[in-house]
């Protein structure tokens, strides 16, 4: 059994996704062990994207992550790193499978709906940034 973090972004809540997208979350079996909307702090985000300090888009992602109230949800299930990425679609939209949410739901890379964890060890890391309480 494994947990993983999913980030709904500004651009999903505005779009009112929330509920399309966490309803494809539990249509897989998938159990929400934690769901919050926020402002997320500029530090939090930062930390949440460290790996990609160095590149050209860091700063206008946390830019955009910063911009308006985003869905933070830990999600639990069997395989569920690799479940989660696979319904969200490859990172581009214009390269994402009808049937991902990204496929089905986004277009641009800048605007790609939601994050998810890379790797279990992501997953952990990202779990504790955005759920220090701890989830269910
Ligand atoms: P995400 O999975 O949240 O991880 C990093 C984010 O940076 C990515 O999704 C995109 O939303 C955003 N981003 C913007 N430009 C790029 C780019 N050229 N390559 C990768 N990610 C990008």
């Amino acid at each position: 059994m494994e947990t993983t973090l999913v980030l709904i972004k500004p651009g999903g809540v505005q779009r009112n996704l929330i509920g399309e997208i966490t309803r494809r979350i539990e249509a897989r079996n998938l159990k929400v062990t934690g769901l919050k909307l926020i402002n997320a702090p500029r530090t939090t985000v930062e930390e949440h994207y460290a790996e990609h300090k160095e590149r050209p888009f860091f700063t206008s992602v946390v830019d955009y992550l910063t911009s308006g109230p985003i869905v933070a949800i830990a999600v639990q299930g069997d395989n569920a790193v690799k479940a989660i990425r696979a319904m969200m679609g490859a990172t581009n939209p214009v390269d994402a499978a009808p049937g991902t949410v990204r496929g089905d739901l986004a277009l641009t890379i800048e605007d790609n709906l939601t994050h998810s964890s890379s790797d279990p060890e992501a997953a952990a890391r990202e779990l504790a940034l955005w759920f220090p309480e701890g989830t269910i």
